[in-house]
């Protein structure tokens, strides 16, 4: 183990198999194998861990069913459960269940507003704002995601500063936390570390949320991290994507997030063999290998 100096000594990983992971699958898995994943990602070790959307069912078909799946779950004390809500419907959805923690998901371009929300950027803000409002009267905390960080497939390069103003309105809702999404996976480590330097709040606030489709989410994590940051996200197996975004491919594999690391000493709770046992096991009932270096490497299949 080697360590690089100026790097955090703890990273809180938020894992998002369960919701980004499952939700851009072809096949839709039973909801009782959901509840097994989940499960076993806490029995890895993981301690956050975004379940499932109450987004519109006909948009994400696949996460339908997240009313039974919350209802099945068996919540450890300890353990996040962060759920992704769109708008009030959502969020008395989700408050039906006692979900304690939500994520409302907004976007940088006016393309993918319009496709992802049917809002423009303008009003998707009129959408958020009462969820968030009533989610902290009811005690519930709220993470904002802020997609198109860096490209947008239709609108192309996103400027800094408009990744700025919109991330900064979502923190100013209440939110208390801030994930930048690279949504199709087109970020370089030097825009990772001039978008993370744009933000006038520093790094505190700051998460990062990285699809690895040019092979860059790693290499961009650690740049971020380098950059102050303690948040990362990722999805076991490197499984992911987002519907309603072309090219849009998996998240950074928790595993080679988990491997870089511990290389680097920095501890994560995670036991890696158990992560990747799940990850072969999710893979099977995906039926598809997981795209993940570090799961083919360990796993223990032919
Ligand atoms: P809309 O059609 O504008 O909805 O969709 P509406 O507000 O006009 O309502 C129409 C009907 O839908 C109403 O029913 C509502 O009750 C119902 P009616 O009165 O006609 O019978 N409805 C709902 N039902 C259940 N649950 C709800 C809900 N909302 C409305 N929550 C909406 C607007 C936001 C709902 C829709 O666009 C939507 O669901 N979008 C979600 C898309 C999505 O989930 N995308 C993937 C997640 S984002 C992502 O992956 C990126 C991320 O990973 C970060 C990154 O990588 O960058 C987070
Ligand atoms: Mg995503």
């Amino acid at each position: 183990m080697h360590r690089i100096d100026g790097l955090p000594d703890h990273v809180t990983i938020y894992e998002v198999g369960p919701r980004d992971g499952l939700q851009n699958e072809a096949a839709i898995l039973p909801v009782d194998v959901k509840a097994e994943f989940v499960e076993r990602l806490v029995d890895a070790g993981l301690t956050t861990i975004e379940t499932t959307s109450f987004v519109h069912p006909t948009w994400v078909p696949q996460l339908a069913d997240a009313s039974d799946l919350l209802t099945r779950l068996e919540r450890r004390p300890g353990i996040r459960y962060p759920v992704l809500v769109p708008n009030e419907r959502g969020l008395d959805r989700a408050l039906e269940h006692g979900v304690t923690e939500i994520a409302i998901f907004g976007s940088a371009t006016e393309t993918f507003a319009q496709r992802n929300l049917n809002r423009t950027v303008d009003s998707q803000f009129e959408m958020f704002a009462p969820v968030v409002s009533r989610a902290l009267e009811s005690g519930v905390r709220v993470r904002a995601y802020v997609s198109m960080c860096f490209g947008d497939p239709w609108e192309g390069p996103v400027p800094i500063a408009r990744v700025v103003e919109v991330g900064m309105r979502l923190l100013d809702l209440g939110c208390f936390e801030l994930s930048l999404g690279d949504t199709i996976g087109v970020g370089t480590p030097g825009h990772a570390r001039a978008l993370i330097e744009s933000f006038p709040c520093g790094p505190g606030p700051l998460a990062v949320h990285f699809h690895d489709t040019y092979g860059q989410a790693l290499a961009n994590t650690l740049e971020a991290l380098r950059c102050g940051v303690t948040v990362v996200d990722a999805a076991a197996g490197g499984i992911g994507g987002c519907p309603y975004a072309e090219s849009a491919t998996g998240n950074l594999a928790t595993e080679d997030l988990v491997w870089m690391l511990h290389g680097l000493g920095i501890e994560t709770g995670v036991d890696l063999g158990s992560l990747v046992d799940t990850s072969s096991w999710l893979a099977r009932r995906l039926g598809r290998p997981s795209p993940s270096s570090v799961v083919r490497a360990l796993s223990k299949e032919p």
